[in-house]
């Protein structure tokens, strides 16, 4: 198994959360047990309640980043979600998304077309947590705690057909609790692709959680993808449908302007966006700029997807 070791854009230990005070966070969180309080918490919050006894999952040590982990508060209060608006702050807005019931549907070339609850989904598979680096193509960072299950595992169970190419993904539609799917002139719903290839590399991950427990409306329940090696915009949040397909999805921001947002959008220092700079990043929560990192520093695992695909935009 190929793994991410010592990768080149660790930071210096001083920067790193010292772990027993993350460790003492989670048990905390661990001792916030599934009953507490839910019937005074609002429908979307008791969803999440249900699965809160896969909380906090073992922690995969393999994606270690040696980065400070950005504070929870701001993980879950700078948000990019467009459902809910333009700004940032987003994440009251979004209480408003109800995950239950939450259907997950699985289709195209499949030997058998599946519909089933995102909690029997979760049900179904192993949860672990894995820190990853968020890069997000405005030029701005973070480093997350995620808990989820692999990619590649959801392949599995969907027993795609031999024919298929992409797995294309697609968020909730529905303009009544999401502002920002009455601004007509987005391409509603929101969509995304992967290879086949990139979907069942081991770092493509299916986000159910962070910090140890559910993961909150406004980063993406009850399910979202994350892709570190791909600019943010990829990892599809609130995620409904999973069609496997012979045709390249045309992705969200693709569609809106292809001349800035492609489909492989693969993190690289040198490409700049058309209006600005993708050599450094802001590390949101902090006053500082580091170097970005080409495929945000996870190459070893995934450079080799690319390979004899020069005359494809990979990089935007
Ligand atoms: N998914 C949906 N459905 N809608 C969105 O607007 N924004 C993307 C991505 N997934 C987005 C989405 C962008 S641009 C980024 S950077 C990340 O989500 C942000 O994830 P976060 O808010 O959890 O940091």
């Amino acid at each position: 198994m190929h793994v991410v070791r010592r990768p080149g854009w660790a930071i210096p230990e001083r920067e790193v959360t010292p772990e027993h005070l993350y460790l003492d966070r989670r048990r905390a969180l661990g001792w916030l047990g599934a009953g507490a309080a839910a019937a005074a918490l609002p429908a979307s919050a008791r969803a999440n309640e249900l699965l809160a006894g896969r909380y906090p999952a073992p922690r995969n040590d393999t994606y270690e980043v040696q980065r400070a982990l950005t504070p929870e508060e701001t993980v879950t209060s700078y948000n990019n979600f467009y459902e809910f608006g333009s700004s940032k702050r987003i994440a009251r807005a979004a209480r408003a998304l109800e995950l239950q019931p939450w259907e997950i549907l699985i289709d195209g070339m499949v030997a058998e077309e599946k519909r089933l609850d995102v909690t029997e989904l979760i049900g179904r598979m192993a949860l672990e947590e894995r820190v990853y680096r968020l890069r997000c193509v405005e030029a701005w960072a973070m480093t997350i705690p995620w808990t989820g299950f692999p990619m590649a595992e959801l392949v599995k169970f969907a027993a795609p057909s031999s024919g298929a190419r992409y797995v294309r993904m697609e968020t909730f539609e529905n303009p009544r609790v999401a502002p920002g799917q009455r601004q007509f002139w987005y391409p509603w719903p929101y969509v995304e692709g992967l290879t086949m290839a990139e979907a069942t590399n081991e770092l493509a991950f299916l986000v159910t959680g962070l910090y140890g427990r559910p993961v909150p409306n406004q980063n993406g329940a009850p399910l979202r993808l994350a892709v570190p090696w791909k600019y943010g915009f990829k990892s599809i949040k609130s995620i409904k449908r999973f069609t496997f397909t012979d045709e390249r999805p045309v992705s969200f921001w693709e569609d809106l302007a292809a001349d800035e947002y492609g489909f492989w959008a693969n993190v690289n220092p040198e490409v700049p966006h058309p209006r600005w700079s993708q050599a450094t990043e802001r590390v949101v929560g902090s006053d500082e700029r580091v170097p970005t990192r080409l495929f945000n520093g996870y190459g070893d695992d995934v450079a080799h997807l690319y390979d004899g695909m020069e005359d494809e935009r990979l990089f935007m």
